[in-house]
């Protein structure tokens, strides 16, 4: 059984004080959460404060990003995945496609991350999705399998224990247009096929292919329903912590 994964992407929000705010407004009200893994990803600067008020709780930390580079050096600007796991973060989120998009990340440096963050001990949230011009041509499946394979090259079926996807359309991202669940399930089914295909059917069953874009309280039901959808990545959302709550305990009273 594939436990599923509700992960909050704070994106470039909030100050210390606000993250450590909604941090412990969120701990109650996901207390009971053992359904699912339960992460928040805040800022840099407010990961090291939340993670330790969050100690002890259901609720994980995340960092958005981490260096290429494994080791510490002269790389201004950069934190290494070793950094992350310092401050108490147990995720960091890769190759988001802000990420992509923003800051010209590649596959081969994304590749290079999740390295890093299986050499820290981190699990990567891996992001692969399509832009809506590759959607409408045609071309959703083989960009992500290109993302899928370019991001996860060298990675043993061991390492795949420390990886988790997200599948995010770009389209579909702080637009307020969520994919479709059948269209999710559709695209979550073919990642899962590209891992059968490039490793083995018991590491693709066992991956755990969470869906980003637009998730709200409102529509995350009818996503958990879809067979391959193992939980969700949520942006604008899970900055309150009353709607991010309400996405972990999707189905529950
Ligand atoms: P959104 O963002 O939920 O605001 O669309 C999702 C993401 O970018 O991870």
């Amino acid at each position: 059984m594939r436990k599923p994964v509700i992960a909050g992407n704070w994106k470039m929000y909030k100050t210390v004080s606000e993250s450590v705010d909604t941090a412990l407004a969120l701990k109650p009200l996901v207390a009971n959460a053992n359904h699912c893994d339960v992460i928040i990803a805040p800022v840099f600067t407010a990961l090291k404060t939340v993670a330790d008020r969050l100690e002890g709780s259901n609720v994980h930390v995340a960092g958005q990003n981490c260096s290429t580079e494994v080791e510490e050096g002269a790389h201004t600007g950069e934190v290494t995945a070793a950094m992350l796991r310092d401050v108490g973060a147990s995720h960091v989120i890769v190759g988001h496609s802000e990420r992509r998009q923003f800051y010209f990340e590649t596959d081969s440096m994304v590749n290079k991350k999740c390295q890093a963050a299986i050499t820290a001990g981190l699990i990567a949230i891996l992001c692969v999705g399509e832009s809506l011009e590759q959607r409408e041509q045609g071309t959703a499946e083989r960009v992500v399998s290109g993302q899928l394979t370019g991001g996860l090259s060298g990675l043993t079926v061991s390492d795949l224990d420390r990886i988790i996807v997200a599948y995010e359309p770009v389209w579909a991202i702080g637009t307020g247009r969520t994919a479709t669940p059948e269209q999710a399930q559709e695209m979550h089914a073919f990642i899962r096929r590209v891992f059968a295909d490039g490793y083995t059917k018991t590491a693709a069953g066992a991956m755990r292919i969470l869906y980003g874009g637009s998730v709200k309280p409102d529509n995350i039901a009818g996503l958990m329903s879809q067979t391959d959808i193992d939980g969700a990545l949520v942006g604008g959302a899970s900055l309150k912590a009353d709607s991010f709550a309400q996405i972990v305990n999707f189905g529950r009273t």
